[in-house]
């Protein structure tokens, strides 16, 4: 069976619904055959791989921009700031940072090393007042850790968030009152206490002042950005302006691992070397075995069982696991810590978790933009960052919107 692959293994390899993949299959963009004993669908691996590439090819031309002038300075805070991926993503498409909120020291010491200008407010959010900068800033951001409040089924105001991040962030919007707020999260939000806590959260924004624009889920892939990765985005607008925010519009290129670690149009030079974390032996042994774009279902059935343990016996594809990125296809997401059970993600030709400077290409990071702390302290901060070519391109965004704003809205 290792010549093919379950409908769900091969959804979760697009990345398209089963869905999708059986209405594909009528249409024949991409065909299953019948597994003779149970008549499922499976899928040859060969044409998967083949049609990955095809999904993902360099030579695709992109006709897309979201480019836009901003035509005024305007200003952002940003909350839960991490090493700054959404920061430089924002200040890349031309919005000016004036302050950043942190609670991670080395975190703080990333953004301070890299940007002595920005005034980064460093400390657990809940100790701070942002009252000084009411009305002096045109966008609140944020990507506030997700936590449950008590929903009974009613209405939520601020109050009933008190003591979870989301208040945080809440309570700063209602201090300083910009024309935009905006969250960004991951896409387990949406499903996060059944949904609940989502609700809750977009019920608080419209009681404190701002509608909620329809959350959406952006596919870093289609914002310039090599990674299979999503982060969900909350969008407020403050009531009293009528205008609608757009969300960027999908780049038709895809990037690959290549376009992240050589050089092209991504970068005009190879990934620089740097340090990296190394796999334990056992593991080394294992994903040597590994070819690249494999994963686990590529080893003898018996170090598959040996190595995967109880999971070998669960459902689902679980692609992530064992994996080996190939140089054509974008890498899955990066996760805090590179070699961590159940998500490697290997390099296509050596057996050993990306560098540091690999994971920050992987995040779109400039080869300039040092991280502070231990290894493990910097793959934590890339690990935890919006990769900055999707913040720049959510940059636009807000430009689009804060130009028309000032041009109809703010009298001159
Ligand atoms: C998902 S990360 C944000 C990533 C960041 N937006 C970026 O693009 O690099 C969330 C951040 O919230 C910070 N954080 C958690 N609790 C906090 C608190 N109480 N006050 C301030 N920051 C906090 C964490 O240290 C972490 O860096």
């Amino acid at each position: 069976m290792s010549n093919y692959l379950s409908l769900s293994e091969t959804a979760e390899l697009i990345g398209k619904s089963k869905e999708t993949l059986r209405r594909w299959d009528k249409e024949g963009i991409l065909n299953a055959v019948r597994e003779p004993v149970s008549n499922y669908r499976v899928y040859k691996k060969s044409d998967v791989q083949n049609f990955l590439g095809i999904l993902f090819d360099e030579t695709y031309e992109d006709e897309v921009s979201n480019f836009v002038e901003p035509q005024n300075e305007y200003a952002v805070l940003e909350l839960f700031a991490g090493a700054g991926g959404l920061a430089i993503g924002l200040e890349k498409a031309g919005l000016k940072c004036v302050a950043l909120n942190e609670i991670d020291k080395w975190a703080c010491t990333t953004l301070r090393k890299n940007r002595p200008n920005w005034n980064v407010m460093e400390g657990d959010i809940k100790e701070f007042d942002f009252t000084q900068y009411e009305n002096k800033v045109d966008v609140v951001t944020g990507g506030f850790p997700c936590q449950a409040f008590s929903y009974a089924g009613k209405k939520l105001g601020l109050n009933d968030a008190r003591g979870t991040l989301f208040y945080e962030f809440a309570r700063v919007v209602q201090e300083v009152k910009p024309a935009l707020c905006i969250g960004e999260n991951v896409r387990g939000l949406l499903s996060h206490d059944k949904g609940n806590t989502l609700k809750g959260m977009i019920s608080i924004l419209d009681e404190i002042g701002y509608n909620v624009v329809s959350v959406e889920v952006l596919k870093a892939i289609n914002y310039r950005v090599p990674q299979k990765r999503e982060r969900l985005i909350l969008v407020g607008i403050r009531k009293d302006i009528d205008i609608d925010f757009k969300y960027p519009t999908p780049h038709k290129k895809v990037y690959n691992l290549s376009d992240a670690l050589k050089k092209g149009e991504l970068y005009d030079s190879d990934v620089p070397e740097s340090k990296g974390a190394k796999y334990p032996e056992y593991k080394k042994k294992v994903l040597d075995m590994v070819p690249p774009k494999g994963y686990w279902r590529d080893l003898p059935i018996d170090i598959q069982k040996e190595y995967m343990g109880g999971s070998f016996y669960l459902g689902g594809g679980k692609t992530g696991m064992a994996r080996r990125i190939g140089w054509d296809e974008p890498s899955l997401t990066l996760t805090c810590s590179p070699a961590q059970k159940q998500t490697e993600r290997c390099h296509p030709e050596e057996t050993r978790p990306f560098t540091v400077r690999e994971y920050a290409r992987i995040q779109t990071f400039p080869d300039n933009w040092e991280f502070a702390g231990s290894i493990a302290q910097q793959y934590k901060q890339i690990g935890n960052a919006v990769p900055v070519n999707l913040g720049q391109e959510v940059g636009f965004s807000i430009i689009k919107f804060l130009n028309s704003y000032y041009n109809l809205s703010k009298p001159k």
